[in-house]
């Protein structure tokens, strides 16, 4: 049975943007796997606080990459899982061992200009196909990603 038969959107189009959707999912896998090492590595005065703070970036990550995820299976697709895939895939980039907090932030930032940049492409191609479910997903994420870079902005500031 396939959830695409009674979603009453054309295949063609699911197609299309479950492509799209693959690609940010491999970027948002190393971005998560990013913030883990700067949560991890980072160093200095600010310890506990930016510690704390990678920590609830990539909770909240973890959370968009189930729904991502879920979102491509609903389109008819599989979403990818391994690794090896997702670094064929990956505009943001591993990085190596940050010790700096604000280099760590500032990489952020880098990374959010990447999938900002990404997911309005998604929001794009999926309301000229009317499939508003993706464009309210992706649409929840831009917001709370531009307040993020306005809170890291401000601290590098
Ligand atoms: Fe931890």
């Amino acid at each position: 049975m396939k959830t695409t038969d009674y979603l009453g959107l054309d295949t063609g189009n699911t197609k299309k943007v479950s492509d799209k959707l693959q690609n940010l999912l491999a970027d948002f896998q190393v971005y998560y796997t990013n913030l883990r090492g700067f949560h991890w590595n980072v160093k200095g005065r600010q310890f506990y606080r930016l510690h704390n703070e990678f920590e609830n970036l990539y909770d909240e990550v973890a959370d968009q990459i189930d729904e991502i995820a879920e979102r491509i299976l609903m389109l008819g697709e599989t979403p990818l899982h391994n690794f090896s895939d997702y670094l064929k895939k990956n505009e943001v980039k591993e990085s190596g061992v940050v010790k700096s907090g604000d280099e760590a932030m500032k990489l952020v930032l880098d990374y959010l200009k990447i999938i900002l940049a990404k997911e309005r492409k998604i929001v794009e191609l999926a309301s000229e196909v009317n499939d508003e479910g993706t464009v309210d997903l992706i649409t929840g994420y831009i917001a709370s990603q531009e307040k993020t870079v306005w809170l890291i902005a401000s601290y590098l500031s």
